[in-house]
């Protein structure tokens, strides 16, 4: 399979942000925590792990509920990447942000930031705005969260964080795309969505669309935001992912004046700060690809890490433990979690796989690596 042909991507001249991932200051204590969503029809739970000072995790501690089901795309085989989703997880400052696809709702959580494997929910988990949440972004300079629906009624919808209620719906931000989706949507009818993510501005919020009724069609639709009132823009313009046909997940290139738009059909990019790479992670062919952009945007293949056939490599991230750089992918072919460090540019190298299935299941809830989606990392700077 050649490069070209599977991971198309284009480059936009849109600034976004980067890693949402950040660290607060704290006392010393547990290091980092990863977090996914369990996304099971009879409970969604957000499972935290501990991750140690050298980066691997040491431990599935606890599960929290998201306050709502989960739910699958339909028409498809029943396979890892139930949502084909980048964003269902959201991790922002001490906050993470979880959809219920199956309960069309968003739930905010505050994570302990002395031991960032506890979490609180704030609140009950409110209605996204739509139906299938897939994907949520957060702005800390806006105040805003906003989610993607999938579903029937589909598009964007966007909350502010409160203390007391978790989300707080706010005024005009309900843009509806009007795609003919069904709940849950159907891949074999054309499955639509991919992510929803702030520009670096953080005054426009853009999603990806893959299919438009089916046809398969691919743009960013992009909303301005009000400075004063976070109001979304009525109308979205259509922006054309030039080579991407199908634009899927997202990433920003910082200082770059871009982000890019990962065309392949099911991959997730993320933009490493250290290397100053971006990392497409491949769902079809196990590869976990980096990518060095120039100036010009011109992109080029610095390595290709292959992990086992079948691996499903879906939600991942990129955080800084003690100074090093670690990736973090689902590997739910395999029921796992790939750690790899990131030693510098071209030295992507696996230091862990971690397993999940009995681990989650000694927690008393139900895991099905088909249904978990969803990745996250909080780093407490201990
Ligand atoms: C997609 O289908 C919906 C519902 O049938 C329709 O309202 C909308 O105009 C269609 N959009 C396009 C671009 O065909
Ligand atoms: C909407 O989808 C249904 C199938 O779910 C299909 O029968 C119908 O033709 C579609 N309408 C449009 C406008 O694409």
């Amino acid at each position: 399979m050649k490069f070209a042909a599977t991971l198309a991507f284009a480059l936009l001249s849109y600034l976004t942000k980067g890693n949402p991932l950040q660290a607060a200051a704290t006392k010393p204590g547990v290091v980092a925590a990863a977090y996914f969503a369990t996304n099971q029809p009879d409970g969604n739970f957000v499972v935290s792990s501990q991750i140690g000072s050298d980066g691997k995790l040491t431990g599935v501690k606890a599960a929290f509920s998201a306050d709502g089901v989960g739910s699958i795309i339909t028409g498809v085989p029943a396979a890892p990447d139930p949502l084909l989703s980048q964003g269902s997880i959201t991790v922002s400052g001490n906050k993470l942000y979880v959809i219920n696809a199956g309960s069309n709702s968003i739930a905010a959580v505050d994570i302990d930031t002395t031991d960032p494997t506890k979490l609180r929910r704030i609140g009950r988990a409110v209605n996204s705005g739509g139906e299938f949440p897939i994907s949520v972004a957060v702005s800390e300079k806006r105040g805003l969260v906003c989610a993607l629906n999938g579903g029937r009624v589909n598009g964007v919808s966007c909350f502010k964080p409160s203390d007391l209620k978790g989300l707080v719906s706010v005024p005009n931000t309900q843009s509806l795309l009007n795609l003919n989706q069904t709940t849950p949507p159907n891949f074999a009818l054309g499955n639509g969505f991919g992510q929803v993510l702030f520009n670096e501005a953080e005054n426009q919020l853009l999603a990806t669309v893959q299919r438009v009724n089916g046809t398969q069609r691919g743009f960013l639709a992009v909303w301005d935001i009000n400075p004063l009132t976070g109001a979304l823009s009525k109308k979205f313009r259509e922006l054309n992912v030039a080579g991407a046909s199908l634009p899927f997940g997202m990433t920003i290139l910082l200082g770059k004046n871009a982000a890019l738009a990962e065309g392949a059909m099911n991959c997730w990019a993320l933009h490493s700060q250290k290397t100053d790479h971006v990392f497409l992670i491949d769902f079809g062919t196990s590869l976990i690809n980096e990518v060095a952009v120039d100036r010009n945007l011109g992109s080029s293949i610095v390595s290709q890490l292959a992990l086992a056939k079948d691996s499903f490599l879906s939600d991942s991230q990129i955080a800084t433990v003690h100074g090093n750089e670690y990736l973090y992918v689902l590997t739910l072919g395999k029921n796992l979690v790939t750690v790899l460090s990131l030693n510098g540019p071209g030295k992507v190298t696996v230091v862990q796989q971690f397993p999940l299935g009995d681990a989650v299941r000694k927690l008393g809830i139900s895991e099905d690596p088909n249904q978990v989606q969803g990745l996250g990392v909080f780093v407490t700077g201990a």
